[in-house]
């Protein structure tokens, strides 16, 4: 579905930010992209929806490169981006508002619109909000208002770029689960995050290091070889109980029981 071929990026000449990334992602699948501080996950994100066009190298979505200014349109329809700061994603004063404004922005016919933004409040559970403005919302409830904004425009990926960062634990878990519930519903999850605890509730994990991928594989593999103090990134701590406790087996199975049992 979505392909990075010997991806390279820079911002500014002589300093890279990303060198040769290659890697995809199958429709269906629930990914999440870990990486230390600076090491380009959101330059990432960005190139994932053409806001940011590969300097060498090719991004396709369904084999169509984004630097192709015919395809721009569609690639930014077919991958949202929810973002860290759900204060910086506000744009109009109500959450109705919100997601009309998207919708408008692509030109959704108005006849189509009502059903869009009832449909989208509904999946991210905010329908009493309908009518709320901004500073009435938590930082969970705005994030969640984001994503509707995005959902009613019907992507078919959404990445998530440390969406549950600002969040309380309540507002992160909320996020958290909302996306495994989409995931669930068919749509492609990417989330970039720093949480080493949400990393088991995808089915893969990409590394990123100095600019490449330095890791693809399960979250299992991930936490039992890689050398996370060495990337800056911590075990999680259910990994480390188990390491503690000498157990073996599934990591993931475990924490799907666990969610499960949870919601
Ligand atoms: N708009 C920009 N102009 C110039 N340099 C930038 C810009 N955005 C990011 N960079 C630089 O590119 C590198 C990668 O940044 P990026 O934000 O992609 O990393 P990140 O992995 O998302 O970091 P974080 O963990 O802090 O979110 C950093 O060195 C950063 O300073
Ligand atoms: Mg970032």
């Amino acid at each position: 579905m979505l392909e990075f071929d010997a991806v390279h990026f820079h911002y500014r000449k002589g300093r890279e930010v990303l060198r040769g990334a290659t890697f995809s992602v199958q429709a269906g699948e629930f990914v999440s992209i870990v990486g230390g501080n600076g090491s380009g996950k959101s330059t990432l994100a960005k190139l994932m929806n053409g806001l940011l066009i590969p300097r060498e190298g090719s991004v396709r979505l369904d084999g169509e490169p984004t630097s192709d200014p015919h395809h721009l349109q569609s690639v930014r329809r077919a991958v949202g981006l929810i973002f860290q700061n759900p204060d910086d994603q506000f744009i109009t004063t109500g959450v109705s508002d919100e997601i009309v404004f998207g919708l408008e922005n692509i030109r959704v016919p108005a006849a189509e619109i009502g059903e869009r933004v009832v449909r989208a409040l509904r999946a991210v559970r905010m329908e009493r909000y309908a009518d709320s403005a901004p500073h009435e919302l938590s930082g969970g409830q705005k994030q969640r208002a984001a994503i509707a904004a995005v959902l009613a425009m019907r992507p078919r990926l959404i990445v998530f770029d440390e969406a549950t960062s600002m969040l309380d634990p309540q507002g992160r878990a909320d996020v958290l689960q909302l996306m495994k519930e989409l995931h669930r519903q068919g749509l492609t999850v990417v989330q970039i995050t720093h949480y080493m605890d949400e990393v088991p509730a995808s089915d893969r994990v990409l590394l990123l290091d100095r600019g490449a991928i330095a890791f693809d594989g399960t979250p299992d593999d991930f936490f039992a070889s890689a050398d996370l103090e060495s990337y800056a990134l911590e075990k999680p701590f259910a990994v480390r109980v188990r390491e503690a406790l000498g157990l073996t087996g599934s990591l993931s199975d475990d924490w799907k029981e666990r969610a499960a049992s949870q919601w």
